[in-house]
């Protein structure tokens, strides 16, 4: 079978490694690949930003199969065209795939549904999130609901941060994804990144991982998207394990059902192990990058 793989970072170098290894893979196309991935496949430029041009690349190379690497063409709807089409894909559809697009929407189905996760509050305007700020006080974690690449994330220790940040996101240094910013209480624990493939009604535990968020020694700089990560995190035993997968992944899958948008792929929950037990930070619809 012909497969095309999106993405062109360490994580899809990983992916286009193994994927090249099944003896039931014919030609291995990444879009765009990196140098390194072009030692195990054939690295082909595509704007995968533009549906119709994906969908022409694979009918005319006869791909099967396509897996998507990154958030940004999930939350883009690129599996909905290619499903459209009756070309297989591995990962999340757009409106599934909002559990990372939007941070909201998350919050929104753990409160529905008893997940353990932060208290938190939404807001449209600068104003009515300052009005709560100043009820609330700090510490108090700021958040641009969209996506962000990592960075959209402000741990706020005094009002002064909390109150910037505010008003950063409302002026626009998120662009679109900021036009909406949660509000959260800080969750204090070992965070850890717990991963689980998804057929849209369950879900198998894969493995955990633990990353280094901040940049610069002695994690004083301000939080990335990702420095480097290991696995398997240690605060994860097996029974920790277990809590996670029925506090926080089988309701989340039950929930997607519910409402129309079963999930399919990986699904990447950002946990915080607190003295009280497991607690969802975030989740992403995909690998992360580097802990694939
Ligand atoms: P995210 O972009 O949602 O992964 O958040 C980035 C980072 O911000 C997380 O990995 C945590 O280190 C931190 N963070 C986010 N939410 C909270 C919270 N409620 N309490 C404490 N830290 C948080
Ligand atoms: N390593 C963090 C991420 O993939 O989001």
């Amino acid at each position: 079978m012909n497969i095309l793989l999106i993405g062109s970072g360490g994580r899809e170098h990983a992916l286009a490694w193994k994927i090249a290894q099944s003896p039931r893979t014919s030609t291995l196309f990444v879009a765009p690949g990196n140098a390194g991935i072009c030692e195990e496949a054939e690295c082909v430029s595509l704007d995968v930003s533009d549906h119709v041009v994906v969908i022409d690349f694979c009918k005319r190379n006869d791909v099967r199969l396509v897996s998507v690497g990154p958030e940004a063409p999930l939350v883009a709807g690129l599996a909905d065209a290619l499903a459209e089409e009756d070309i297989a894909v591995f990962g999340p559809r757009r409106e599934a795939a909002r559990l990372e697009g939007s941070k909201s929407f998350t919050k929104d189905i753990c409160r529905r549904h008893g997940i353990p996760t932060a208290d938190y509050a939404v807001f449209e305007d600068a104003d009515s999130a300052l009005a709560y700020l100043r009820e609330k006080g700090a510490p108090i974690v700021v958040k641009a609901d969209g996506l962000a690449a990592g960075k959209g994330v402000i741990v706020a220790t005094d009002m002064e941060t909390a109150e910037s940040a505010i008003r950063d996101i409302f002026g626009g240094a998120f662009g679109v994804a900021g036009a909406r910013v949660v509000l959260e209480e800080m969750l204090v624990g070992e965070e850890a990144s717990f991963f689980a493939v998804c057929d849209g009604r369950t879900a198998l535990p894969l493995a955990t991982a633990q990353d280094h968020k901040r940049a610069f020694d002695g994690d004083k700089g301000p939080n990335t998207g990702g420095m480097g990560a290991y696995s398997p995190a240690p605060v994860m035993t097996g029974e920790m394990c277990d809590r996670v997968m029925e506090q926080i992944i089988l309701p989340t899958m039950k929930a997607m059902e519910e409402i129309g948008c079963p999930f399919t792929g990986v699904l990447y929950a950002g946990l915080m192990i607190t003295d009280t037990g497991p607690q969802l930070i975030e989740y992403n619809v995909r690998f992360g990058d580097p802990e694939c």
